[in-house]
């Protein structure tokens, strides 16, 4: 409680630095704040009709396996590849027809799903130029209906919020379009095999997706001790009864462990998928661990107690400020923000 923000104290620490372009940004950010005060939560699971079911004339539904699938990839090989190309990937994209802000859509077939990807980024450049060169070509085979969302924490000096960056990648998605679901995936880990469909989850029924993992030799790891660490897929609805991630586990850790428990304070039943353990693995990249850290005896406190903020620390007392609009890449929508 004591560390949740208010409006004020961010106001303050930006206006400790001293310039014009931070004092414009604020006022234009803060009717953005005022906007996503107002907006009920209810309005982001959308009452709309998602596209699916609005225009399906056009064109048949995708078979329930994609004929697309290539299956297991040795991605040891493939991950030195990436890093050095191929150049003209993003004409290659277009092409295929990923339309700028890395929003696709199967041309032949009307997907089930509408899934929405939250990525949470700060300085790892060189992962997210892999993650993009694989993650496309790999959701594409899977004929999904799809938008990748960067969800960039801009300050330098707070440590990485990896939580709050969901929450906030889930309320601008909802804003900019409609999706059923939402898959949060750090930007460090790659599915090697792509019978592992990042299609929507039931209602209710949350998926638990990087369990299988290099680092752990493959062998799947107890959802007790690893829940999200790595991607998860949740419904929008479930993201909402859940509140959210909750904002305030500053550096890493732990907040996975708090969502699965506000997911289970709801009954729901956190699933895994339904194939076999070979097509689930998970292959990381490799960064430096010595990256911004905070208090870890403080953390766990913040944890132990997560049960007293289930209701008043998530979705509903988000507060952030954008750096900028959303930015239309070429290979994703671009969220900057300030928390
Ligand atoms: C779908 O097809 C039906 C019958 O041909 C037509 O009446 C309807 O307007 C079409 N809907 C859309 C969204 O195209
Ligand atoms: C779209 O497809 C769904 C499922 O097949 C069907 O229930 C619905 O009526 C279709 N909508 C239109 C406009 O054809
Ligand atoms: C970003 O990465 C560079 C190079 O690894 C490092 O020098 C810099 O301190 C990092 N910045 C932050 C905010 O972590
Ligand atoms: C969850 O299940 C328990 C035991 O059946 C029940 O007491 C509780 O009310 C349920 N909670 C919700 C939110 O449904
Ligand atoms: C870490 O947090 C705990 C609990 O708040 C505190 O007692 C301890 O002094 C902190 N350690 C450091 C190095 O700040």
């Amino acid at each position: 409680m004591k560390r949740r923000r208010t409006e004020v104290s961010c106001l303050f620490r930006s206006s400790s630095v001293v310039s014009a372009a931070v004092v414009l940004s604020i006022l234009f950010t803060l009717s953005l704040i005022v906007l996503i005060n107002h907006l009920p939560i209810s309005h982001l699971t959308s009452s709309k009709q998602s596209r699916n079911s609005i225009d399906n004339n056009s064109s048949t539904i995708c078979p329930l396996i994609s004929p697309l699938l290539v299956g297991w990839m040795d991605l040891s090989l493939l991950i030195p590849e990436l890093m050095e190309g191929p150049d003209n990937f993003d004409n290659e994209m277009k092409s295929a027809g990923l339309k700028k802000g890395g929003t696709y859509r199967p041309k032949d077939c009307q997907s089930h799903s509408k899934v929405a990807i939250i990525v949470p980024y700060r300085n790892r450049s060189e992962h997210l130029t892999v993650f993009l060169r694989y993650i496309h070509p790999f959701l594409q085979r899977q004929q999904l209906d799809y938008t990748l969302f960067v969800v960039e924490q801009s300050d330098e000096l707070l440590p990485f919020n990896r939580g709050m960056l969901f929450n906030v990648g889930f309320v601008e998605a909802q804003r900019h379009d409609t999706f059923d679901c939402f898959i949060f995936h750090d930007v460090d880990i790659l599915p090697e095999d792509d019978r592992n469909v990042y299609s929507c989850p039931e209602v209710g029924k949350p998926r638990h997706m990087s369990f299988v993992i290099d680092i752990h030799d493959y062998k799947p790891v107890s959802l007790m001790f690893l829940f999200g660490g790595g991607v998860i897929a949740v419904s929008a609805v479930d993201f909402v009864r859940a509140n959210g991630y909750s904002n305030v586990f500053w550096g890493l850790g732990l907040e996975d462990d708090d969502f699965y428990r506000r997911i289970r304070r709801l009954n729901m039943s956190v699933t895994r998928p339904s194939i076999p353990v070979d097509y689930l693995r998970y292959r990381t990249l490799y960064h430096d661990p010595s990256s911004v850290d905070v208090n870890q005896s403080k953390r766990q406190q913040v944890f132990d107690n997560g049960y007293l903020r289930f209701e008043s620390d998530g979705l509903v007392n988000l507060k952030y400020r954008l750096s900028s609009d959303l930015q239309l890449k070429s290979l994703y929508t671009h969220v900057l923000v300030k928390l």
